[in-house]
């Protein structure tokens, strides 16, 4: 898709409401549209939204092997609310433990370099095979959330992996959403009651005081402008 035509997109959707964009991708990208869902709480939003207008769309997750035991557990209970069928991804194995036996199981601590190389392991590349085949990617963005993630849009062209990413959350407040969470009674992570408003893996994810940056706990010990995993750029300026 050209530049012009996700400008075009964006005048007509920027403002919509999540459930008006997704209907329209869901309708015109039917089997070529999914969501990547951490089973965050703006995910779970999202599945509650995609679910009542399609159920067959295609919901993945990335298990990188290193997530919070809250997390596996919230697959299930998500899978069975919904009578869905989350996807799970894994990593490749012999790339993992080439990594794990010649860096060290906890190398994403040592430097930026190895934290990298530990989630484009763990997943950019498992995320690549999920992208097969399709064409437009739902992902739960929020400008709100942070530094590097101001500039998103609500229609983006994503080159790394040539599909048009959607991020139906991106103009929504925390108490929205949990405003949503409550009113269709959504299940969410435990932790997200025990101070830790962003989930990602279990090592790289710590509890945050109330009022701090909500993705100060996701790679505490990084810059803020380099907490992100690979997943998301950010939009050249
Ligand atoms: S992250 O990229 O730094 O981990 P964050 O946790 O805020 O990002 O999630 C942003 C979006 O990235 C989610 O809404 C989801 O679409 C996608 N995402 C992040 N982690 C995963 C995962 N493990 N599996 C699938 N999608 C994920
Ligand atoms: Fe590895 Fe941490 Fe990235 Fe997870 S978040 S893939 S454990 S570096």
């Amino acid at each position: 898709m050209t530049p012009e035509e996700i400008k075009k997109l964006n005048n007509e959707f920027a403002k919509q409401s999540p459930d008006v964009v997704l209907r329209y991708f869901i309708k015109n990208y039917k089997n070529k549209i999914c969501l990547s869902s951490s089973l965050g709480v703006e995910d779970q939003v999202l599945t509650q939204m995609i679910v009542s207008i399609d159920k067959s769309v295609n919901i993945f997750t990335l298990d990188t092997g290193r997530l919070f035991p809250e997390t596996y557990n919230l697959i299930d209970k998500t899978n069975k609310k919904y009578n869905i069928n989350i996807k799970i991804f894994f990593p490749d194995k012999e790339r993992v433990e080439e990594m794990v036996n010649t860096k060290g199981i906890n190398l994403f601590y040592e430097n930026l370099e190895n934290r990298k190389l530990c989630c484009y392991i763990r997943k950019i590349e498992p995320l690549k095979r999920a992208f097969s085949n399709h064409e437009v990617w739902i992902c739960g963005l929020r400008s709100e959330q942070s530094v590097t993630r101001i500039a998103n849009k609500m229609i983006e062209w994503d080159e790394q992996n040539n599909l048009i990413k959607i991020n139906p959350l991106i103009n929504w407040t925390e108490s929205e959403m949990w405003n949503y969470i409550r009113k269709y009674d959504i299940p969410y992570n435990e932790l997200h009651d025990k101070g830790f408003p962003s989930i990602g893996c279990q090592p790289c994810t710590r509890a945050v005081e109330s009022g701090k940056e909500i993705r100060s706990g996701r790679w505490w010990w990084e810059k803020p402008e380099n907490k992100e995993c690979g997943l998301h750029n950010r939009p050249k300026k």
